[in-house]
């Protein structure tokens, strides 16, 4: 469902030079599967599901997702794509700061394909945990909080591929380990597959056959500078 093909990335550094980051020669995920990947901070995990999700362009390579080539496409059917196929776990979470909890799931869920569904946003932020903070807003929320509801805003329209990026990190072991629970439970009710990034070494326990980042991405000496 997710194949990756001779995918470049380089940013300009601040110096003048190019700095490449990303080079994964290939990289796939069937339906359903679910991979993790493990990798360094600065080591281009971010980098690489910003591309896959099509919110960077890349440099070269290509990316399909369901027999559609995201690196074929305009910007906006990159966004039509995403918003129909793709659950993005933010490491950042990018909530919308003057929207509650329960706004900023219905807010994601309206550029889906089902549309904003108001039972449904309330069920999947009650198996995160929210269902007593639905009305406050992200900044009125641990950072941990944060972090749930942004798994419940990638979860909430049921797509067919997850991207988690350290979907862990603010959270300590119980919610942790009951977060990658939930995430992995709904990608399996769904037939979804999921990515998975991180450096968590607790969180990376839980999979098995996690591979090394740093295997898959080799951004060659002269992409270097
Ligand atoms: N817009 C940009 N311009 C220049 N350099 C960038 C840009 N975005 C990322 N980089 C560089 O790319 C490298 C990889 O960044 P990325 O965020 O993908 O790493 P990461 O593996 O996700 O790290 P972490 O585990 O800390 O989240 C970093 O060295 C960063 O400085
Ligand atoms: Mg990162």
């Amino acid at each position: 469902m997710l194949a990756v093909a001779d995918l470049h990335k380089s940013f300009v550094s601040p110096e003048g030079g190019r700095v490449g980051i990303v080079h994964v020669a290939a990289f796939a995920l069937a339906a359903g599967e679910q991979r993790a990947l493990r990798g360094e901070s600065g080591s281009g995990k971010t980098t690489f599901l910003h591309l896959i999700a099509g919110i960077l362009a890349a440099d070269s390579g290509h990316v399909t997702i369901d027999g559609v080539e995201m690196t074929a496409l305009g910007e906006s059917q990159r966004d039509r794509l995403r918003a129909a196929k793709l659950g993005y776990i933010f490491q950042a979470f990018n909530l919308l700061q003057g929207h509650t909890v329960l706004e900023n799931v219905l807010l994601g869920m309206g550029f889906g394909p089902r549309g904003a569904d108001a039972v449904h946003a309330r069920e999947i932020l009650t198996r995160v945990g929210l269902a007593h903070r639905l009305h406050h807003f992200p900044r009125q929320l641990s950072t941990g909080q944060q972090q749930r509801v942004a798994v419940a805003r990638a979860l909430a329209n049921r797509p067919r591929l997850v991207l988690a990026d350290e979907p862990t990190g603010n959270l300590d072991h119980r919610h942790a380990r009951e977060s990658l629970v939930l995430i992995r439970e709904v990608c399996r009710e769904n037939d979804a597959a999921l990515l998975l990034v991180s450096h968590d070494e607790q969180a990376l326990a839980q999979f098995e056959g996690v591979q090394d980042f740093a295997l898959i991405n080799r951004p060659g000496p002269e992409d270097r500078s």
